[in-house]
């Protein structure tokens, strides 16, 4: 559990050049000084009062359960700035035109990264799609809406079957449809682990490598995305070919009115 005095606390044993066990724990947990002091600062901003459990440790990430001044749970996300495979990131970055520069340190590039998975998040929000509503990013942290219930996290797809896969096979198409063709996104790594299942409905996370169409590898991160759909949906008893799940998605995302 982090609160802003325990917050405050490390930042000042690790800039007395304090080593000791638990400074190396809160190192393991992502959390190097500079990305302690991006927490502080959203600490003090309001957007979090304090971290509680760890979600999910990762290799790009941990996700954090937390708490935002209102008592409302918030999900955060930090990326890890040392370990994590940046320069596979570029492919994602380069020829996307709302990052059309970007500094190649690790740092910037995951900063980029971090605010790419906002905007992205927010383009498929607007288009009303069901993605985790994004709150901030800031550094290598973002902050967004705690897809689950009373405070348990929602399982992935992955590790669960709905209670009615017909009704959740309808709903994912919906909102698949507005994020490719209403918001414009291509997911670029969608699969059953980056679909929740919250009260039976679905939610799809995990952005950060979404790219617009005009990003010259979209068609093929869509390919490769169709084709896992469309294994995830046999799962369900839903057998589509590639082809009819770009018409079906294209149907549903433009009748949601988006700007495809
Ligand atoms: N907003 C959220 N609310 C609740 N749980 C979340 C949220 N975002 C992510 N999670 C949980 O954290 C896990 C990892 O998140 P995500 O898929 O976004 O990270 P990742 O980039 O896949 O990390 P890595 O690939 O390094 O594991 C998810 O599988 C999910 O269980
Ligand atoms: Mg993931």
């Amino acid at each position: 559990m982090y609160d802003m005095r325990k917050v405050e606390e490390l930042i000042a044993r690790w800039e007395n050049g304090e080593r000791d066990a638990e400074m190396r724990k809160v190192r393991n947990e992502v959390f190097d000084v500079l990305t302690l002091r991006t927490i502080y600062k959203l600490m003090e901003q309001k957007y979090i009062l304090r971290l509680e459990g760890v979600i999910s440790t990762g290799k790009e990430a941990n996700v954090f359960r937390a708490v935002d001044p209102s008592g409302e749970y918030i999900a955060v996300k930090v990326y890890r700035v040392e370990t994590s495979e940046f320069r596979h990131m570029w492919k994602y970055l380069e020829g996307d035109p709302r990052f059309a520069r970007f500094r190649r340190n690790k740092r910037s590039v995951i900063r980029v990264w971090a605010k790419k998975e906002y905007k992205n998040l927010e383009a498929c929000f607007r288009a009303g799609a069901s993605v985790p509503y994004p709150i901030v990013s800031r550094d290598n942290v973002l902050v967004m809406e705690f897809v689950g219930e009373d405070g348990e996290p929602a399982p992935r797809l992955k590790d669960c079957v709905p209670d009615d896969p017909d009704g959740f096979v309808e709903e994912l198409l919906d909102s698949l449809g507005k994020i490719y063709y209403g918001a414009g996104i291509v997911h670029a790594d969608l699969s059953e682990y980056n679909i929740l299942v919250r009260g039976g409905s679905p939610v799809v996370i995990d952005m950060g490598q979404g790219v617009p169409w005009e990003h010259p590898f979209a068609i093929d991160f869509f390919r490769r995305d169709m084709e896992r759909l469309s294994a995830v949906l046999s799962d369900l008893g839903r057998e589509y070919t590639v082809g009819e799940l770009v018409k079906v998605l294209e149907e549903r995302g433009k009748k949601g009115g988006g700007k495809a």
